[in-house]
């Protein structure tokens, strides 16, 4: 009867709910994903980031409605951002025992004991300056002297109860550094998560808000990645897993699939992709109009993540879309 010699007909597999559920290549699963939360020094602080709809800061007083919104959804990996009550030179709150992000630590263990701690091991947030370390009197970046400083923040994370590491700056050697000051702390046992492969991107405009760390001059092209290159993430992430990493992450993600795919390929450690605040504020910002279905795309865009081969990603989304998804 037909005119037409189909013997390949992918449509088949279209069908049926039950065959698409049973063919799907690649999942989104809660356990996929981490929220990333801003804790701000102070009292009575519930404050929504003007670009980043539906994210606030909270001081520790107001956090504990958010944890259980979180756990609630099933969303128990975080990872945490401090805005301290004083930025310096150095950044000294990032290594202070009282600092907001160790208090945090603490409380959070307190609250619920469920709950998987990263924490974000950079000085951008803790500067006066807004610049991920300590400065030369030229206002460039003074490597060597960040070491020393990324060390006493590691190992005060670690004595505030962290359950994982992730260094942020894009500083040389900071793998190595933090390495050897948690073992000789007697900490081999805890891992660090290399935000290994990180760009100078516009896409990070938001989060600079919400932490109000804007470099007072100059920008982070002396230290993050050129986004026209692809062939330099190899060796930031090669460097890395030399220098110890457990896990190596992409950052950002969207514009940068490629690079998720080719590090995915090249490495073997477990990889996580970070979907920053452009890449979430962009969708709000749409959604907000009326011109996309927010769920839809930013389930459509966190799988992309994983098809490029994203195991963990780090997303603003995570709680809003927990319950689309599977546990
Ligand atoms: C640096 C850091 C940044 C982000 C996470 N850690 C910003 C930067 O380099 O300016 C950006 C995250 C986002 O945009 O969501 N501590």
């Amino acid at each position: 009867m037909t005119q037409f010699d189909l013997t390949r007909r992918p449509r088949r597999l279209r069908g049926s709910g039950h065959l698409r559920d049973m063919v799907r290549e690649n999942h989104l699963r809660r356990d996929d994903l981490i929220m990333p939360l801003f804790i701000a020094h102070g009292q009575g602080i519930r404050r929504e980031i003007p670009s980043m709809p539906d994210i606030y800061q909270y001081s520790l007083d107001e956090l504990d409605r958010e944890l259980d919104a979180l756990s609630e959804a099933g969303i128990f990996r975080l990872i945490l951002f401090g805005i301290p009550p004083q930025k310096d030179a150095v950044g000294s709150d990032a290594f202070s025992d009282g600092g907001i992000i160790q208090r945090a630590i603490s409380h959070i263990r307190d609250y619920d004991e469920r709950f998987y701690l990263i924490t974000d091991v950079c000085f951008c947030e803790y500067t006066d300056h807004g610049h991920c370390g300590v400065l030369r009197e030229d206002g460039t970046l003074h490597n060597d002297a960040t070491l020393k400083n990324l060390q006493k923040q590691a190992l005060s994370h670690a004595e505030a109860g962290a359950d994982m590491l992730a260094p942020s700056g894009m500083i040389d050697g900071m793998i190595r550094a933090m390495r050897e000051a948690l073992d000789e702390a007697d900490r081999s046992d805890l891992p660090i998560m290399s935000y290994a492969v990180k760009y100078a991107s516009a896409f990070y405009g938001p989060f600079r808000d919400a932490v109000d760390s804007s470099p007072q001059s100059g920008d982070r092209r002396a230290y993050q990645m050129d986004p026209a290159n692809a062939r330099e993430a190899r060796v930031e992430a090669r460097l890395d897993v030399e220098e110890g990493a457990d896990l190596l992450m992409v950052k950002p993600a969207l514009s940068y699939l490629d690079i998720v795919r080719d590090i995915r390929d090249q490495f073997d450690l477990p990889l996580a992709c970070y979907n920053v605040s452009g890449e979430y504020s962009m969708v709000k910002a749409a959604a907000a109009k009326g011109w996309v279905d927010e769920t839809a795309i930013a389930i459509e865009k966190l799988l992309s993540m994983k098809r490029a081969g994203a195991d963990l990603i780090l997303t603003y989304f995570a709680r809003d879309i927990a319950s689309h998804l599977d546990s």
